[in-house]
């Protein structure tokens, strides 16, 4: 494996060569990442209404991790200027073991809602009775996809009470394989559901997956040993930990700081990020909203972090072949399947989470947090890459961050 230390003292083409080589990119691959993954006004036009343009985000690397015993640099892409160095950080501290994680087989829940019955046991009963020729209809559905390991599982019936009356909810269980999944299940849905009609009498409403995707978990844990971060650091972690447990107020940021890190990898894996939020938090309110990440001292004072969250990612699909550098950012991870992505994903979410914390329950995040910013400013007043450094310095200095300060500091460093 090529070192990557000190990555973050290369030049971007420096870098860009250094990933070529590592993960035996193409000239064609490389020249897109140079080319920052620039999404042609034609094909972009493919892809949605009423187009006008793109909208790009710097892609990063996050070096150091180490997951089951495997090294991999993990491409994120996202705006903030401290996440990924946040990830880079926290996945250093937990060398040389790293990380373990696991995740489940990639079953996603897919719901038909039947309304309109006035016997809603009996219809319920009527759908058991009748499964075998439910079931034949979704396996003949999954067909095409079996060779990849996909199919139906199964399905169970179930009666909600709302305010427009009793509804039978039929929750589907496909597999999926490296797909998100979205449009297998939802073609199984509108499949099944004239006949669920035929067997209740019901009026056929939704027919939708859920986001809610218990059945395709991921789980990963680390190790932060005190000799390391310091014992102040695992107290303060514990600490901020507790809180999130506590308060609903910090477990909202406190969770936003996890999803920094696994938005930044669906996005660079060219992943549906709202579907993964979407997931994240709705997962994170069963019982009581809660933190997605746990943490314990363990025997010998350390600090031991875990997160389990679902994660419906995909390795193949529709964005694998709309984004130019999806498939380039996994040909650099060197996953193949959707469960490797996903347990990378959990990874990068407890490093993310744990570098918030602490940060935020020592020194504070807004040192280091302002130290990256005072460059995008600079950047944004108009500095090149070596005048940014020396604007960011200053503006630092004088803790001024406004954008016309910026300006003016920038035609003091201009005139020397
Ligand atoms: C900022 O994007 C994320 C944090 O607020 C997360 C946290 O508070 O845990 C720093």
């Amino acid at each position: 494996m090529e070192d990557f230390s000190g990555l973050h003292k290369l030049t971007p083409e420096e870098r860009l060569a250094k990933v070529k080589r590592a993960a035996n990119l193409t000239d064609d691959e490389a020249a897109a990442l140079r080319d920052s993954g620039a999404l042609k006004l034609d094909k972009a036009d493919k892809m949605v209404e009423n187009v006008i343009g793109a909208v790009h985000l710097p892609l990063g690397l996050a070096t150091n991790f180490v997951v089951n015993g495997k090294a991999m640099v993990i491409p994120m892409a996202v705006e903030e200027s401290s996440v990924i160095a946040a990830a880079c950080k926290a996945a250093k501290q937990t060398l040389p073991e790293g990380f373990k994680a696991e995740a489940d087989d990639p079953v996603m829940i897919g719901q038909v809602q039947l309304t309109g019955v006035d016997d809603v046991a009996k219809a319920v009963k009527n759908i058991s009775l009748n499964r075998n020729e439910i079931m034949a209809i979704a396996i003949q559905l999954m067909k095409p996809h079996e060779r990849y390991g996909c199919g139906a599982r199964g399905f169970e019936a179930r009666i909600i009470d709302t305010l427009r009356g009793p509804m039978i909810i039929v929750d589907f269980h496909i597999a999926v394989g490296d797909a998100q999944g979205a449009n297998m299940v939802n073609t199984v849905l509108e499949g099944v559901a004239p006949t669920l009609a035929k067997l209740t009498g019901a009026t056929v409403r939704l027919r939708i997956i859920s986001n809610l995707a218990v059945k395709r978990r991921a789980r990963a844990s680390a190790v932060w040993r005190k000799d390391v971060i310091g014992e102040d650091t695992v107290e303060g972690v514990l600490d901020a930990s507790e809180f999130a447990r506590s308060d609903v107020y910090r477990c909202a940021t406190h969770n936003k700081g996890i999803m920094n890190g696994i938005d930044a990898v669906a996005l660079a894996t060219g992943n549906d990020w709202r579907s993964v939020e979407a997931g994240a938090h709705s997962y994170a309110s069963l019982g009581q909203y809660h933190p997605l990440t746990h943490y314990y001292k363990n025997e010998k004072g350390d600090l031991v972090g875990s997160i389990e969250l679902p994660l419906a990612v995909a390795t193949v699909g529709p964005a694998m072949s709309t984004s130019p550098t999806a498939k380039i950012a996994l040909k650099i991870m060197g996953v193949k399947t959707s469960r490797e992505l996903a347990m990378a994903m959990a990874c990068v979410g407890l490093a993310n989470n744990f570098a918030a914390l602490a940060a935020l329950s020592t020194e504070g995040i807004q040192k280091g947090h302002m130290k990256l910013h005072a460059r995008n400013i600079a950047i944004f007043a108009g500095a090149d890459a070596e005048e940014a450094d020396r604007v960011a310095e200053i503006i630092s200095k004088e803790r001024n961050f406004d954008a016309e300060h910026a300006k003016e500091v920038l035609k003091r460093v201009r005139k020397g």
